[in-house]
């Protein structure tokens, strides 16, 4: 018996958008991966759908191409060409309904009979609306036998209107439950891991609160600058790029309430429940609580505008006013050509109310989950050195992937969240409401950023860990970034 989640019919991905680099580098290999582990529905077909013109023989030579420079795993060409008959590929326009007309019929013929249809948009977003009445009109959003999805990559909107607008828009054609938004930082094993860390064991829960935890940092460094993707940055900088999908989700899934199952709706609401316990800023709040920045240089990077206030860096202290949270900052920062690469949360208890011992240092411990790279759960307490009267010193208890699970235990994101959607599972994707809320936290920080300039735009020098002010924003608050000192701790 198959998958029910498949219910016996063959499956069709429709990738609009295939001739993109997303389709080679990430889409193409993860569900070639997906196949060789068997986890692929048992009969199904892809079909590429693009602007460039192609045969379907030249399609599947430019992913083999594409699988050879991105794929993470090694193949064999036997392998590829038991998959590769799967593949097809579709030329046409996204604004003409004439062509999805002829791709509905494609279809068909491919088919031979009733099947699923998963649609994926591997484009920019102001397509999605034009590709998902089109599909409509060509009446190949209805549900018989054989369900219908949409997955839809980020950014979704760029800002809180447009983010409704889009909403509005899609809704018109699909149900919320046929909508599949992608966040790929959902899709990382480690960032489920915040969850199964929690919520797997009990020793943590009890103290998972404001009674016993200082503050939170959560940081993603990134250590490339904007590369080829400078003239779509330019017009977004790091805000809308990271923290209103990425830092956001990292913040809800540290935060969240113990949800009742881990199924979609009670994973979603609790995630929805942090973002509306987060009040927008006030443009006062805004200078106080938040830091923006470029990197030296930036301006000059090609197709960058040479007076660009575009920040690649920034730094802000959020409050979740809640019973478990009130009062304990979440400091988040995230930025382009950073020291290293290195995405970790540090949950930074409270200290020893009393130093006991006389040569006690008064250290707080602290969990650090490391996201990427050298992927593990750190935490640090404080021990007796040996052969000393009474002094202290940290020491930690390491968990790390590579070292429990082998080093090719990581799938890459995208497996995990195709896998989903062809399961109909949309837990670790983003509900309409929840990035509605989370573009009216943005909202107010970009506006206060680009209409009144403030906080001033800081600069920072590349390969840094970020400007001066990031620091005395915590300085302020008697507080200081830990990752550095934790990034230590993994050399020892
Ligand atoms: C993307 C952003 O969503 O995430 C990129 O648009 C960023 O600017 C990327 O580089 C980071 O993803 P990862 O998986 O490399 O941490």
């Amino acid at each position: 018996m198959g998958n029910p989640a498949y219910n016996g019919l063959l499956t069709t991905i429709v990738i609009f958008g295939a001739s993109g680099d997303l389709t080679r580098r990430k889409l193409i290999p993860s569900l070639f991966n997906l196949f060789r582990k068997r986890r692929t529905p048992k009969k199904f077909l892809i079909v590429g759908f693009g602007g460039t013109v192609f045969s379907s023989d030249q399609f599947r030579q430019h992913l083999n191409t594409g699988m050879k420079e991105h794929a993470g795993f090694n193949f064999t060409e036997e392998e590829w060409s038991i998959f590769a008959p799967n593949l097809h590929y579709r030329s046409g326009n996204y604004s003409d309904l004439k062509d999805f007309h002829s791709l509905a019929s494609h279809l068909e013929g491919l088919e031979g009979g009733e099947a699923n249809r998963l649609f994926y948009m591997a484009l920019p977003p102001s397509l999605f609306p034009s590709i998902i009445q089109n599909l409509d009109a060509s009446r190949q959003l209805i549900e018989n036998s054989g369900w219908r999805r949409v997955v839809l990559e980020k950014p979704f909107g760029t800002d809180r209107a447009s983010a409704a607008e889009l909403n509005f828009q899609v809704h018109r054609a699909l149900n919320e439950n046929q909508i599949y938004r992608i966040d790929h930082y959902l899709g990382k094993e480690t960032v489920q891991n915040i969850l199964f860390t929690r919520f797997a064991n009990t020793i943590f829960e009890p103290i998972w609160n404001r009674n016993y935890i200082d503050h939170v940092q959560i940081t993603v460094a990134e250590k490339v600058g904007v590369e080829h993707r400078a003239g779509f940055y330019d017009g977004v900088g790091v805000l809308r790029d990271m923290f209103q999908n990425h830092l956001l989700q990292l913040l809800t899934l540290v935060a969240m309430e113990p949800p009742a199952s881990f199924n979609a709706q009670h994973l979603r609401n609790e995630k929805v429940k942090v973002l509306s316990a987060i009040q927008p800023m006030t443009p006062e709040q805004v200078s106080l609580n938040t830091v923006r920045a470029q990197y030296k240089g930036y301006r000059e990077e090609p197709e960058v505008r040479g007076d660009s206030t575009t920040p690649t860096y920034a730094a802000l202290r959020v409050y979740v006013n809640n019973w478990r949270w009130k009062g304990v900052p979440f400091y988040l920062r995230s930025g382009k050509h950073m020291a290293e690469k290195q995405s970790q949360i540090i949950i930074q208890f409270k200290e020893p109310p009393l130093a006991m011992f006389p040569m006690q240092t008064m250290k707080p411990n602290i969990l650090v989950l490391y996201l990427q790279p050298d992927e593990g759960v750190h935490l640090r307490f404080e021990a007796k050195a040996p052969d000393t009267v009474a002094e202290t010193r940290s020491v930690d208890m390491e968990f790390h992937y590579a070292e429990a699970f082998g080093r090719t235990a990581i799938p890459e994101s995208y497996e995990r969240l195709l896998l989903d959607a062809l399961q109909g599972d949309a837990s670790l994707f983003t509900r309409a409401d929840e990035v509605e809320t989370a573009w009216s936290l943005i909202d107010p920080i970009l506006q206060t950023w680009e209409v009144h300039q403030t906080p001033p735009l800081a600069t920072y020098r590349p390969d840094s860990w970020g400007p001066a002010e990031a620091y005395d924003l915590l300085a302020h608050d008697g507080r200081r970034w830990l990752n550095e000192e934790a990034s230590r701790m993994l050399d020892k």
